[in-house]
């Protein structure tokens, strides 16, 4: 993608609506016509002046232009987005990058802490078109499980779905990580595709695990983002550029990448250091 695109031009907007999903998440609604054309899996990059530019995906769209992100808050940046109420001005760039590819059949969607957003809009896609969707979410503890009722709604227009639960502290679902629900899965049933989204440390295992079991992944990376458009090099893993090439890659090019997925990442200076 070059720099002189539409979509990388800065357009200031209001924030519309804020959800508060929970004590760490908040959701902002905000108007923009290129926004809302975005594909589930898609980013933008958020600027607070005076503060930062951050990405974020893309976790909804509406037919009145509006899109939305949903923030973890982790430092400054999404700090001083949580901070933020109904008419205060955000910039956005994007959205960039590629997305995930709907698909039919048996499909998993695995999500952890945030990485649910991007999967929930997903969802929206694959209700049209997958045969059987099975939706494993995984939090610290009940309170922190993401679009647990927003995803249990879309699944209820599906006859053949189903959604397990994980947590950490065993308060819903299943006690433990949610590696094991997929590890079982895959084990008792056939799936033709796995969705991914969540820690690095999590992919890492689901792509092990999809590899044992034969079946094809799509995950989406998060690394350091400044450019977004593929230039400066901070968000490269092996020979990709986060940016442009994914955030979503297959289990073919994990495989290629297999040297620093899971292991490695570049710091705000550049330097590689562990994930
Ligand atoms: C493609 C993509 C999509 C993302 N989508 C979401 C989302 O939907 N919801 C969400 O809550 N978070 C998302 N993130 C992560 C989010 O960008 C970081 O949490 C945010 O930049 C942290 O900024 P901060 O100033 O609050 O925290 P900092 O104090 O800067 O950092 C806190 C942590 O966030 C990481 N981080 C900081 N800046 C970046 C950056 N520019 N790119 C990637 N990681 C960074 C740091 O390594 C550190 O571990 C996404 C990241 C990427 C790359
Ligand atoms: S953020 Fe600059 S190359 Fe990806």
């Amino acid at each position: 993608m070059g720099y002189r695109t539409e979509a990388n031009v800065m357009r200031t907007t209001q924030i519309e609506r804020i959800d508060d999903e929970h004590q760490l998440v908040k959701t902002l609604h905000f108007k923009d016509p290129l926004c809302a054309k975005a594909e589930p899996g898609q980013f933008i990059m958020v600027w607070l002046p005076g503060v930062d530019e951050i990405p974020m995906s893309i976790s909804s769209t509406h037919l009145d232009r509006m899109a939305a992100i949903t923030v973890g808050k982790v430092g400054e940046a999404t700090k001083t987005l949580h901070k933020m109420t109904k008419g205060d001005l955000i910039g956005v760039r994007g959205p960039f990058g590629n997305s995930f590819k709907p698909v039919g059949g048996k499909v998993l969607i695995v999500g952890g802490g945030t990485g649910i957003a991007p999967l929930a809009f997903l969802l929206e896609r694959l209700v049209a078109t997958a045969q059987n969707i099975k939706c494993f979410l995984g939090a610290k503890n009940r309170r922190e499980l993401l679009f647990h009722s927003r995803i249990r709604s879309l699944l209820a227009r599906k006859v053949a779905a189903e959604i397990k639960t994980s947590t950490e502290d065993g308060s819903l679902g299943h006690k433990g990580l949610v590696t094991e629900l997929v590890e079982a899965e895959l084990t008792a049933h056939s799936v033709d595709m796995v969705y991914a989204c969540g820690r690095e440390s999590m992919l890492l295992e689901i792509f092990h695990l999809a590899q044992k079991h034969k079946v094809p992944l799509q995950v989406s990376l998060e690394r350091i983002m400044r450019c977004a458009i593929g230039l400066c090099g901070s968000c490269s893993i092996g020979k990709y550029r986060v940016c442009a090439d994914g955030p979503i890659f297959t289990d073919t090019q994990l495989a290629e990448v297999a040297g620093e997925f899971g292991l490695l990442k570049r710091d705000f200076d550049g330097r590689r250091i562990s994930t």
